[in-house]
């Protein structure tokens, strides 16, 4: 049985389709336009790059930001919801799922059958999202996935004063202009990142092992800032990023089945 999942995102949006418990494919799109254009064009692009037909799919769980406009998707659920669902089929271990995305962070607690416990989100602050690393990566004119590279170069966390993004981009500004080393500065922007999301995930207190997701967990400079704060090693799958659209994938298939079922 062949289902999928979607998730539209602020930034990205992704696919991942299942054939029974097997991964048969990923699909990751920047999200330019509209939502709806963003969830037509993963659909063909499902088509052309996997030779999978819609009419093969037997159906499509949606959620993310955009998840009220995937014409598609005959199934809809929470962003929470859905990574708490794909992260206990890669590790049934986890307990807590902290997710940094390009918009917003949410830090959940689950149990060991995957139902969500406490949540919470910031939606509202871009200094505690992949935004604020985005924003400071174009100050330091490189590009974002070389901020892991530049992390690793550094040897101290500069400590920036300002908490909004705004006013830390003065401030990376103003560092570099004092000849501050590159790899400092990031290591800094890292910690602050990651003290932020760290006291989001201690209001609803944080219960090992935890999971890193979305996709600012693919650069290892955050990963180990957030690891130091929290004092102690996080789960990060080469499918952090796709950890929505794959509980979106296996709600999808819990659905088909009960329906066969009954
Ligand atoms: N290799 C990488 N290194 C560093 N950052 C990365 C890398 N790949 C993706 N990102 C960051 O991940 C973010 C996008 O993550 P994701 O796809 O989880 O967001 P989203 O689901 O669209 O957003 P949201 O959940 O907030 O609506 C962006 O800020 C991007 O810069
Ligand atoms: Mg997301």
């Amino acid at each position: 049985m062949i289902v999928a999942g979607c998730d539209i995102g602020s930034t990205t949006a992704k696919a991942v389709i299942l054939d029974d418990s097997t991964i048969i494919a990923t699909i990751l799109l920047p999200v330019e336009g509209s939502p709806k254009d963003a969830a037509l064009l993963l659909l063909s692009s499902v088509q052309e790059k996997t030779g999978i037909q819609p009419s093969q799919i037997e159906a499509w769980c949606g959620t993310g930001y955009g998840q009220k406009n995937i014409p598609y998707a005959s199934i809809v659920e929470s962003e929470i919801v859905c990574h708490a669902k794909g992260i206990q089929f890669i590790d049934s271990d986890v307990r807590t799922i902290i997710d940094i995305g390009g918009q917003d962070a949410k830090v959940c607690r689950i149990d060991a059958y995957g139902n969500v416990q406490r949540y919470v989100y910031n939606d509202k602050c871009a200094s505690g999202t992949g935004r604020f690393l985005e924003i400071t990566a174009d100050v330091l004119e490189v590009p974002i996935t070389e901020l892991a590279i530049l992390d690793a170069k550094g040897v101290k966390e500069v400590t920036l004063s300002n908490q909004c993004v705004v006013f830390a981009e003065t401030e990376v500004i103003s560092l570099l202009n004092s000849g501050e080393d590159m790899g400092n500065i990031v290591k800094g922007l890292h910690r602050a990142l990651a003290s932020r999301v760290a006291s989001l995930a201690l209001s609803i207190g944080v219960e090992e092992k935890i999971a890193f997701t979305g996709g600012v967990a693919h650069n290892a400079g955050m990963v180990g800032a957030l690891e130091r704060v929290l004092k102690t090693k996080l789960v990060v799958h080469e499918y952090c990023q796709m950890m929505g659209a794959l509980g979106a994938a296996l709600i999808a298939q819990e659905r088909i089945k009960n329906r066969v079922a009954s």
